[in-house]
């Protein structure tokens, strides 16, 4: 995996941002890929696809744009983290009105790091009968050897690292960087 040294410190807090790990280049070219390879997966149907906010939305909002099928978007609203920790319980939002009975359902997250709020999710999916539910997931943390559920579609797998950029955060900050970039909470702030 190519990573360049970010050439743009000053954006944002960037003193904590040590480097590039995706840049939008890099992004683009894969959902694209992804949502070519969805939409022939899905051809003839019309798929409903939920995404994991906020984490998701950037992502959910390229990749939808490059599946050329009549999809259905909906939102779930999970959160589980404070910081760069996992508070270990997972609270998830608007799913009660979500009708996907009969449904082909995508998933769609930002990052798999612990599964906990896959585990969540799936079971809550799950519960409202769809006709078939899987996931795709930008970032994979490839130190999660084990999942309890296959993930489908996988942008990049990538190492053990604290990430925000492109919807991902620290404490609700830098989900707008273009590009994913790795961060480290106790370097030095701008
Ligand atoms: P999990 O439940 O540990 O798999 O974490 C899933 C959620 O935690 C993701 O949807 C993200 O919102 C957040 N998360 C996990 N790892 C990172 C990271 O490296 N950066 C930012 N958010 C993360």
């Amino acid at each position: 995996m190519t990573e360049t040294r970010t050439d743009n410190r000053s954006r944002h807090e960037s003193g904590r941002i040590t480097r590039v790990l995706l840049d939008e280049e890099r992004l683009h070219a894969r959902v694209r890929e992804l949502g070519a390879e969805i939409a022939r997966d899905y051809a003839g149907r019309d798929p409903v696809v939920v995404c994991l906010l906020k984490g998701g939305i950037y992502f959910t909002v390229d990749l939808t744009r490059a599946i050329d099928l009549p999809v259905t978007l909906e939102f779930v609203r999970a959160r589980s983290y404070v910081g760069t920790d996992s508070t270990g319980r997972v609270e998830l939002a608007w799913i009660d009105g979500l009708d996907i009975a009969g449904r082909h359902v995508l998933l769609v997250e930002d990052i798999v790091d612990t599964g906990l709020t896959l585990i969540e999710i799936w079971h809550a999916l799950e519960a409202r009968s769809p006709a078939s539910l899987a996931l795709c997931a930008l970032l994979y943390k490839e130190k999660l050897l084990a999942h309890p559920f296959p993930i489908r579609y996988i942008g990049f797998a990538i190492e053990d690292v604290f990430v925000v950029g492109y919807g991902l955060d620290y404490d609700e900050r830098f989900r707008n960087l273009p590009h994913i970039a790795v961060f480290q909470p106790d370097g030095p702030s701008a």
